[in-house]
């Protein structure tokens, strides 16, 4: 079987965490090059996956025949530049979210795709989690969601959002949800609400063209313990919930399957239990998980951090347990594979587009205003 040779361009923590360890276990896609600006890190990237090319300039990437797309997981301030040149030079792309962190700059690789005749997926690869693709076709079958709640908490503000900077929250986590929620109603957002206690912690109000709202609580201030999203959709028959990606219910939808349970996320390089734990568990699983987890985190970070012990369990924390953000199957491996078909097959693009990443780029202003002004936004009046 035919399978697409991607470059991972940018490989950092994500693309270490997912992109790299999904396309060599996809069905469809094998790793050809990795580039990145860190020399070292590629030494050890190639010694860790034996068989890869690997080059510092991206350039080199886009002047070799063989590979099919590039996957870009750098930081935000690079998606564009990197995305308008992989599609000038007749690449298909596959770029992180937030695609960029303005309107402006998402209009610039929607114009870019147009003219390359190439295509474009975003990051946002909710789309692609198994649980929401099969929460999306039940309540569509059941008259669609009505009134949505969707709750994103985890130690952003505390610990990883740092890296993004104070109060850009909205930009990138929440534009996963402004997304999710558009995919869900399949509907464009009229009016944004957006209200806040404290920096990366905000509810926000969404009003869709087809009449539904849903009503999003994001805070970057939960422990890790916390199952970090949970999904409610009113339809106009019952009422459907996802937990951590991990557990659909419906209620009240007659003929509808009422309980299902998805396998975890898992890594090639790492300790792989979980998935079927979380299969059988669901929601319980994936709770019982991250209190174990954090627990030993705690413990660990108590003891002295120039003993022996200390690198021992730090190492095997880091590196052999499956990192309990990744534990849960959110889409990316799908979205890989979906990358690959879209190359391979030309099939339509399912997962979140250039266009969709400007929609979110849109709404994140919209929110940005409301919190600053105290007042509903309409998206007609935002740029
Ligand atoms: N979809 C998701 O669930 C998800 C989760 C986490 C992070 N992300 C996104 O992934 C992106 C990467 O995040 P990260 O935490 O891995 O960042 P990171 O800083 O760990 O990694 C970025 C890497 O890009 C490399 N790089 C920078 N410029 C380059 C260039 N011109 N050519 C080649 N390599 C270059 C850097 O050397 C670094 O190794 C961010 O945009 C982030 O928002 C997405």
């Amino acid at each position: 079987m035919k399978k697409a040779a991607l470059a991972v361009v940018g490989c950092g923590k994500l693309a270490q965490n997912q992109h790299i360890s999904n396309i060599i276990k996809s069905r469809n896609a094998r790793l050809h090059t990795l580039c990145d600006l860190n020399g070292e890190l590629l030494k050890d990237l190639t010694r860790r996956f034996p068989g890869t090319a690997s080059c510092t300039d991206i350039g080199q990437v886009l002047a070799n025949p063989e590979i099919d797309g590039v996957v870009i997981a750098t930081r935000e301030d690079m998606h564009v530049p990197l995305a308008v040149q992989a599609l000038s030079a007749g690449k298909h792309v596959y770029v992180e979210k937030p695609l960029a962190e303005t309107p402006e700059d998402c209009a610039k690789v929607v114009s870019a795709e147009k003219i390359s005749g190439k295509k474009l997926l975003v990051g946002m690869n909710r789309r692609m989690a198994p649980a929401y693709r099969d929460a999306r076709e039940i309540l569509n079958r059941n008259g669609g969601a009505k009134a949505i709640f969707y709750r994103i908490a985890d130690a952003y503000a505390i610990d990883w959002g740092k890296s993004f900077g104070p109060g850009k929250r909205l930009i990138h986590e929440v534009c996963h949800i402004f997304d999710i929620c558009r995919f869900m109603t399949g509907s464009d957002v009229r009016s944004v609400y957006c209200l806040s206690t404290r920096r990366d912690e905000e509810n926000i109000v969404l009003q869709f063209e087809s009449g539904a709202t849903a009503m999003i609580l994001s805070s970057g201030y939960a422990p890790w313990e916390t199952p970090k999203e949970h999904f409610e959709a009113v339809a106009e028959v019952g009422v459907l919930t996802v937990d951590e990606f991990c557990e659909l219910n419906t209620y009240g939808m007659p003929g509808e399957v009422l309980n299902k349970k998805y396998p975890g996320h898992s890594h090639v390089e790492r300790e792989q239990s979980h998935v079927s734990w979380i299969a059988d568990a669901g929601l319980a699983g994936i709770v019982g998980l991250r209190r174990m987890l954090a627990d030993r985190q705690r413990e660990v970070e108590a003891l002295d951090h120039d003993s022996e012990e200390y690198r021992r369990r730090r190492d095997f924390l880091d590196h052999r347990l499956p990192h309990i953000n990744y534990s849960v199957d959110k889409g990316w491996l799908g979205a890989i594979e979906h990358f690959a078909d879209v190359i391979l097959d030309g099939v339509p693009v399912e997962a979140a587009t250039a266009e969709d990443a400007l929609s979110a780029a849109r709404i994140t202003r919209a929110a940005v205003i409301s919190r600053a002004e105290n007042r509903i936004v309409a998206m007609e009046d935002v740029d």
